[in-house]
């Protein structure tokens, strides 16, 4: 855990911390000053030098934000594309697989929608679509999974935070299986990077997609794609633009060999260089400690709601981490979360849209979705159960 000291330090350097009570990290969380300055700062030198002049003079700065993925992640810098969100990482990696009529996709029973409705997509090709059961904790079972696996697994695509509750599935052991085999591991890592250490040795994944701005605390717009050296020309990317190949003869064109063939020419630069400060914000602090923090914050949090009479809590997992769902007997999640917003707190909810399968597979009402951080104090935790307590009464 971190000191008050470290807490109050973070806290200033997060401008957001002075206006509202923020549960919404696992939306988007708040950028601390250092990350706000360097996207404010480039977009200046924009509006005042030019844009294509500003991106030369940054150019240093924006390819550091490649080693400081790589770090962030334990992969080389030729395995990461930046790309504007999670989802479209995420899209470019699967929309690359030569899917083959009889090939199968496994995943999670908390899959993430895009996730599936790209399956769904593709489903006419003849490739089968199959949800691996959870095991008694309402995680992934990997049991399960090894039995399913033959030669025509094709993908194991995983979410490991899901958006609707902190169970982090255990993406190593998946690791472990898909390694014997023929299959690719897609993680969507979207809520778990900037919240715990995550690594693709380590996990074993082939593919991971992330985001800029929820725990990681980046800018909006921005996401990166991590895929494998080793399965990088297994995949041409649906999409070829001047900047994944170059036109070499009237006819013919070069599909770049690192994964920045996955990315497109134009971008948000300003957002880009942001992700990257906020890599190196999150890397100056530590992982583990964020971990550490994250995990026992929302373990109080659950807790102390637990109290509340009509409140369940509706998470799952072994481990869990700083996303904390629930719903009160009789309040419409919605109504609720438009009254605590009402007094300062901003949480969301989760609906059926976003997680068909495990929300049908429990029978859950629209759930409230408090997300804490590592700038998120007890006492602004006590705040939200009181708040809560009031707002929840009918
Ligand atoms: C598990 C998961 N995957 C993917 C996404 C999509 O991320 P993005 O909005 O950056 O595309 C989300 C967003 O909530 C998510 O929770």
């Amino acid at each position: 855990m971190f000191t008050d000291v470290e807490i109050a330090r973070f806290r200033d350097e997060t401008p957001g911390c002075a206006n509202v009570a923020h549960f919404n990290h696992a939306g988007a969380s708040l950028m601390p000053a250092p990350v706000l300055n360097a996207v404010v700062d480039h977009l200046r030198r924009e509006a005042e030098f030019g844009g294509y002049e500003a991106a030369d003079e940054a150019e240093e700065r924006l390819e550091g934000v490649y080693d400081t993925i790589a770090r962030l992640i334990g992969a080389q810098r030729a395995e990461i594309a930046v790309i504007e969100n999670a989802t479209r990482a995420w899209d470019m990696a699967f929309y690359a697989i030569p899917f083959q009529p009889g090939d199968r996709i496994l995943t999670s029973a908390a899959e993430y929608a895009s996730n599936v409705i790209a399956f769904l997509h593709i489903a006419d090709r003849g490739v089968s679509i199959e949800v691996v059961p959870n095991d008694e904790t309402g995680q992934l079972s990997v049991e399960a999974l090894r039995d399913m696996m033959d030669d025509r697994v094709r993908v194991v695509a995983i979410s490991h935070m899901p958006t609707n509750g902190g169970l982090v599935q255990p993406a190593a052991e998946i690791g472990a299986i898909c390694r014997d085999s023929n299959a690719l591991y897609l993680l969507d890592a979207c809520q778990t990077v900037g919240q715990m250490p995550v690594d693709v040795e380590q996990i074993g994944c082939d593919i991971l997609s992330a985001t800029s701005r929820k725990y990681l605390r980046g800018p909006r717009g921005m996401g990166f794609l991590y895929v494998r050296s080793r399965v990088l020309d297994q995949l041409t990317p649906p999409f070829l633009d001047l900047h994944a190949a170059r036109w070499t003869s009237r006819d013919r064109y070069e599909v770049r060999v690192d994964a920045r063939k996955f990315e497109n020419w134009e971008y948000f630069v300003a957002g880009k260089l942001g992700m990257g400060v906020a890599a190196d914000y999150a890397l100056a602090i530590g992982l583990d400690r964020i971990w550490a923090h994250v995990e026992q914050t929302a373990a109080r949090l659950r807790e102390r709601l637990s109290e509340i009479a009509g409140l369940t809590l509706y998470e799952l997992g072994t481990v869990k981490g700083g996303i904390v769902s629930f719903a009160i007997d009789g309040v419409p999640s919605r109504e609720l979360r438009n009254r605590l917003f009402e007094r300062g707190f901003n949480l969301t909810t989760s609906t059926v849209c976003s997680t068909r399968y495990d929300m049908e597979d429990r029978n859950l009402p629209p759930l409230m979705r408090a997300s804490v951080h590592y700038v998120t104090t007890d006492d602004e935790s006590e705040r939200l159960v009181k708040a809560v307590e009031e707002a929840g009464t009918i």
